[in-house]
Formats: structure tokens, C-alpha cells, sequence
């Protein structure tokens, strides 16, 4: 295998849902042998034994962008969790980056894997998220089935008010910690829904 093609010193590499037995091998060869691990503390600690060095992601986003920049010489991996293009630091990097030097690997999207755990088709489903921004939650539920990616602020108790203030008829399936030991997936209705949840991916299923 090739640290990148083409001669891309930067390759930003999707972890799947958690569970490191999600990784791709292609993911894994290139968390290997790259000099650099770039990553959130949780992503990096999922790698005790890497030799190389590890640089935490802060949260700015374009001291990122410019430290890669400055640094054509190195094999680099920037972890993403999921895959890096499904509201993730892929779509970001791809715009901000020199595209010859820069390599995505995909990995299984928490949504992807919660699908797989549920049986259910994702041929017909809006894929969206709340992280970080006021979703059109009108747009949002003329969607017979709804993927969302969540954050603090809107997360499985908001979605479910939204719902009952429009007098909808949905089911949610909210999908925490998936992949992980204390993984948990319930279906619910809107009025069961509680106010706090752990990490999660929330389905919203029209089933009229
Ligand atoms: C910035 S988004 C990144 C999505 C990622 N690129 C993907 O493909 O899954 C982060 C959100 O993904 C969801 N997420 C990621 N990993 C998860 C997991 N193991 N269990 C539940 N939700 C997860 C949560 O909604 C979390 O707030």
C-alpha cells in the first residue's frame, strides 16, 4: 500500500462509528505509518501505540488548515469520526486544502451503521444534521425517513418538540453510543422522548 495517491502527503481518514473493529484496513495501514496523528483526545487515545506524534485538534479548525499547509513534507492523518464527508472535517479540508496533496478515506457514518443494526433501507432516506447550525425543520419533515446527526443544543428532546408543536405523526429511533460496549437503540414517540441522551443518531420514520 502507498501512504497516499499520487504523491498526497495528507490523508484524512474516517474511523467508523467508534469500535476499532469498524476500521477499514486501508484506514488502518495509513494510521500506521504516517508520522503524524491529528485528532480529537478520544479518536487519538483509541491508538495507544502509536509511535509517531500526535497533535490534538483543538477545535480551530483554520490553525489546522495552515499548520497542514506548512507541512508538505510529512505523511499526515487527520482522523474524522464516521466518514470524513458526512458533516465531517473532510468537506472542510477538501475545500481549504491543496487537492494533490490530499487523500479521504471513507469510513462507515454512525448513520450508516445504525441503518445496518436496524435492517432498514437507506435508499429513501434525507441524511442531516443539527451539529452546529438551526436545521429547516420544516423542510426536514417532508422527509418520510430522516437521518440526523445531533449535538447539544438540538439532540432526540428537540427534534421530538418539533414534531409535536406541527401535530406530526413520526416515529424516532435514536441510536446512542452505537458501536460502543454501552451502545443503545430505542424506539420511541415523540412523547417519550427524554431530555438528555448520549452521543446519538436520531431516524425519524413517517409510518402513516
Ligand atoms: C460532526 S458529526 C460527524 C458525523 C460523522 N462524520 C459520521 O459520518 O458519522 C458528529 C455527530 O455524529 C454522531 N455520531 C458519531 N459517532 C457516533 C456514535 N458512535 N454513536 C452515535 N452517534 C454518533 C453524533 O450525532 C455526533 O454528534
Amino acid at each position: 500500500m502507498n501512504f497516499a495517491a499520487d504523491g498526497a502527503n495528507i490523508s484524512v481518514v474516517g474511523l467508523g462509528p467508534g469500535d476499532v473493529d469498524y476500521l477499514a484496513p486501508r484506514a488502518k495501514w495509513l494510521i500506521d505509518h504516517c508520522a503524524v496523528l491529528i485528532g480529537s483526545p478520544r479518536q487519538l487515545n483509541c491508538f495507544p501505540a502509536f509511535p509517531g506524534e500526535k497533535r490534538q485538534l483543538d477545535g480551530s479548525l483554520a490553525q489546522l488548515a495552515a499548520w497542514l499547509t506548512e507541512h508538505p513534507e510529512l505523511p499526515i492523518v487527520v482522523l474524522a469520526s464516521g466518514d470524513p464527508m458526512l458533516y465531517g472535517i473532510g468537506d472542510f479540508l477538501s475545500r481549504q486544502c491543496d487537492p494533490a496533496r490530499l487523500s479521504i478515506v471513507p469510513g462507515i457514518s454512525a448513520a450508516q451503521y445504525l441503518f445496518s443494526r436496524l435492517a432498514l433501507s437507506m435508499n429513501d432516506v434525507f441524511l442531516t444534521s443539527s451539529h452546529g447550525r438551526s436545521p429547516d425543520f420544516d423542510f426536514i419533515f417532508q422527509h418520510a425517513k430522516v437521518a440526523m446527526v445531533t449535538d447539544r443544543k438540538i439532540g432526540p428532546y428537540e427534534i421530538a418538540q418539533q414534531i409535536l408543536a406541527r401535530g406530526l405523526r413520526r416515529i424516532m429511533i435514536i441510536g446512542e453510543n452505537l458501536s460502543y460496549p454501552d451502545e443503545r437503540i430505542q424506539r420511541l414517540s415523540p412523547e417519550q422522548v427524554a431530555r438528555q441522551y448520549a452521543m446519538n443518531v436520531v431516524v425519524i420514520l413517517d409510518e402513516r
